[in-house]
């Protein structure tokens, strides 16, 4: 390893030689470094205050000058020191040139290789008939509305109109939230089976005229089967004002259906009970794909039932503090599921729960 020796002789050939040897010794061990570690090592030998072999060739080489090569010495090791100091430099950027070539490599797309393809996903066909229901409504002034999943026995039960232990409550085999005996049956819990209950909440907080379409899940205690699924979707429609008649009861559902359907549809409305719509009626639409002649899916009739409705039974107004001599209205409620069956000619409730990226990818 390359260290400064006495100088007996200063004349300039002899000092040339001294310097030549330097400078091919920081040269070879510039070559040498491959980190910043060891860079620093050789920065340090070369260019400490203390004990570096600048400051060696000053102390013995420089002060050991006699006088006559004082000058002389005095230049080359100037010149030595510059160029320690630009071998250092320089070798320090060699190093952090080599640093951001290693992590160009490294980090290099190879564009030969297939891509990853991101799925789009699509609007669910229950969500989207659920929308498509709901923008006929909006279109006819109708807002939107929500409410909880999780309802109260008032609300879901007694508010409509289904008094405690009526046998109208078996019609809807609720699941009922455990552990709730300690409450008043009014406070107990439930997961609500019908959008009704929204029906209720809607008008305890705004006053007459209402037009509101509400959409929503619901939970009944049935077991799952071609045509039921304890979970399904509803729409349910209010709307409330003076004079509010059977007539636009039926008109609003026809044109409804209509516009759902096609301008080809006929709608039939059928007496029924609800206990909070008096009168009541069942709706059927006549069969889209027969045309009303009679195929498999109407069994043979020509009408499919479709939706329940019926007028505002007036008990339901004392309820939320509305005056019943004043206004009158007609609610209605639909399945959401049944409906995209139709529309899509599906036989099987239970695929739209299935998750099978097969069948949801017919919708796309
Ligand atoms: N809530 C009723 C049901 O789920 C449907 C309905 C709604 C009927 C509004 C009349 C009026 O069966």
């Amino acid at each position: 390893m390359y260290s400064v020796e006495k100088l007996a002789d200063y004349s300039p050939e002899a000092l040339d030689a001294v310097a030549a040897s330097l400078l091919s010794a920081l040269a070879q061990e510039a070559a040498q470094i491959a980190d910043e570690a060891a860079w620093k090592v050789f920065r340090d030998r070369w260019m400490a205050r203390k004990n570096g072999i600048l400051t060696q060739v000053n102390d013995i080489w420089l002060k050991g000058a006699p006088a006559t090569a004082k000058r002389d010495t005095g230049r080359r090791v100037n010149e030595l020191k510059q160029a320690v100091e630009a071998q250092v430099e320089t070798t320090r950027e060699q190093l952090a040139d080599a640093g951001s070539e290693a992590r160009l490599a490294a980090e290099r797309v190879d564009i030969t290789l297939p891509g990853l393809r991101r799925q789009i996903g699509v609007e669910h066909p229950v969500i989207r008939t659920m929308n498509e229901i709901v923008s006929v409504f909006r279109n006819m002034g109708y807002s939107v509305g929500e409410g909880p999943e999780v309802e109260t026995d008032y609300y879901n039960f007694e508010s409509l109109n289904f008094p405690a232990d009526h046998p109208a409550r078996d019609t809807q085999d609720t699941i009922f939230i455990a552990g709730q005996q300690h409450r008043p049956q009014r406070d107990r819990l439930l997961l609500r089976t019908h959008t009704s209950p929204v029906q209720i909440r809607t008008m305890e907080k705004q006053p007459p005229p209402v037009r509101i379409v509400i959409p929503g899940k619901v939970h009944r205690h049935d077991t799952p089967d071609a045509t039921h699924s304890p979970v399904f979707h509803q729409v349910e429609g209010l709307a409330v004002d003076r004079g509010i008649t059977f007539c636009d009861l039926k008109g609003t559902l026809d044109h409804a259906m209509k516009a759902f359907f096609g301008s080809k549809v006929q709608t039939k409305f059928q007496p029924s009970f609800f206990p909070f719509t008096e009168p009541s009626v069942e709706v059927y639409i006549s069969c889209i794909f027969c045309a009303g002649k009679g195929c498999r899916v109407c069994k043979m009739s020509g009408w499919v039932e479709l939706l329940g409705a019926g007028m505002v039974d007036p008990a339901l107004y004392g309820f939320v503090g509305y005056n019943s001599d004043e206004v009158s209205g007609f609610a209605f409620g639909m399945g959401v599921e049944r409906i995209a069956m139709m529309m899509y000619g599906l036989d099987d409730i239970q695929q739209f729960y299935l998750g099978d990226v097969r069948f949801l990818e017919q919708f796309a």
